[in-house]
């Protein structure tokens, strides 16, 4: 059963083009069994009449503060009460800067003063405007308070331009709004996650990297805050925004990550180790760039230090769980890690293929633990950590129970 299964939601639409996606949003939540209660700004009913939205989501539509019928019904304070959450999608920047000040002179802004449960706010709107540093001040003092952001996403915009600033998709909204009715299993537990790949220098303008993006390790991070946990990121190179909540710690080499790591460890219950390590690195950094003097060039790599290993055998150790990427014989190989470094768990993925691993939207799991084991089948990396994430949850509980 979906998590939005007869929860309450009231979905505020502001005046942008991204409302015409709130119907397909509408819709969605709906289809997950969610009720939903549609407040409109005037300036949104210029986008999309509200009779849409009244078809879509069975409830009529709320415009104005100031509609007596309504008020005396259900006015401001009892929708802000029968709300289990508020979702603002599209968030302009003219209503996210009205949120920060508090103003209520339209019923939405009305409701966000007074509900008492989460809001969480969907930008949209173009990517300068997002870049200003009046929007920026209104979000980060916005998500000071505890307000949610969604997005927004990177992307083509519908004034023509291109950056950060569009609404995210339905389908991803719907899905982050589900998370967030996640049982809070981690509430008072704090993750360490290693994402991304590294970077092995090999002179002052050259490296040795693989193809990790981050998604997974980020997708973690983000699934670990939606359980309640306080979450570490250590992080090598990506083009990827990490989660608001995550406190992030950048890194390049395997050095870099293994200090960081292992310095970390021992603060954190958990550790997941996502991470794309490099298993060499250069024996010697040139001191200049190295010339094209002749036919061949030799590298000799070094082996680098094993992170998880080393978690593994802190004094203090936390809940340890690594991850092996194979491209053969997934199930041997996970078991035979878990044993060889002494691990709680190993996430097994298959890489070097077109859908899954290594920069792909998507991955599949083969999860391996001590007398246990489950497969994840192939969802997106989103989808794959919530339930990576539950899993260890279970298994963490269950090794502290005993
Ligand atoms: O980043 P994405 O594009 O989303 O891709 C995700 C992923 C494919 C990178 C991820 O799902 C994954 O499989 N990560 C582990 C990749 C890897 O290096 O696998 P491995 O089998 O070589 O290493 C096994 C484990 O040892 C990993 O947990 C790794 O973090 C760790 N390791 C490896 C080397 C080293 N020096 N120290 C380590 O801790």
């Amino acid at each position: 059963m979906s998590r939005l299964a007869e929860k309450s939601i009231i979905l505020g639409v502001t005046g942008g083009i991204a409302a015409y996606k709130t119907c397909d949003l509408t819709r969605q939540l709906i289809q997950a069994g969610a009720c939903v209660r549609v407040v409109m700004t005037r300036a949104a009913t210029s986008f999309v009449a509200p009779l849409t939205f009244q078809a879509l989501s069975g409830n009529p539509v709320h415009l104005d503060l100031l509609d007596t019928e309504e008020e005396s019904a259900m006015g401001h304070i009892s929708l802000a009460r029968w709300a289990d959450l508020v979702l603002i999608a599209p968030a302009t920047a003219d209503f996210i800067a009205k949120l920060r000040l508090g103003l209520a002179g339209e019923l939405l802004g009305a409701i966000c003063l007074a509900a008492e449960v989460p809001i969480v706010l969907a930008p949209a709107m173009n990517r300068a405007m997002w870049s200003n540093p009046a929007t920026q001040e209104n979000v980060a003092s916005l998500s000071a308070r505890g307000v949610r952001l969604l997005g927004p996403a990177d992307g083509a915009q519908a004034c023509g331009e291109s950056g950060l600033g569009r609404m995210m998709e339905p389908t991803d909204l719907c899905r982050a709004v589900e998370e967030f009715f996640a049982d809070k299993t981690l509430d008072g537990h704090s993750v360490l996650v290693s994402a991304g790949p590294t970077r092995e220098p090999i002179d002052p303008v050259r490296y040795l990297t693989n193809r990790s993006s981050g998604k997974m390790g980020y997708a973690l991070a983000q699934a670990a805050i939606n359980a309640g946990a306080k979450v570490t990121l250590v992080s090598g190179p990506v083009f990827l925004a990490p989660p608001k909540e995550a406190t992030l710690v950048n890194v390049e080499t395997a050095a870099d990550m293994f200090e960081v790591v292992t310095g970390l460890a021992p603060q954190h219950d958990i550790y997941i180790g996502t991470a794309a390590v490099a298993d060499y690195t250069p024996a010697a950094v040139a001191e200049g760039k190295i010339k094209k003097h002749h036919e061949a060039l030799d590298i000799r790599l070094t082996r680098t230090r094993d992170i998880l290993a080393a978690v593994a055998r802190l004094p203090k150790k936390p809940f340890t769980v690594g991850f092996a990427a194979e491209t053969d014989h997934l199930e041997s190989y996970a078991r035979e890690k878990l044993e060889r470094k002494g691990l709680d768990m190993v996430a097994a993925n298959r890489v070097g293929q077109s859908q899954g691993g290594f920069d792909s939207d998507e991955n599949a799991l083969w999860v391996v633990w001590p007398g246990g084991e489950l497969q994840l089948p192939m969802a997106s990396k989103q989808q794959i950590a919530t339930q990576l994430i539950e899993l260890i949850s279970d298994n963490y509980r269950a090794k502290n129970s005993t």
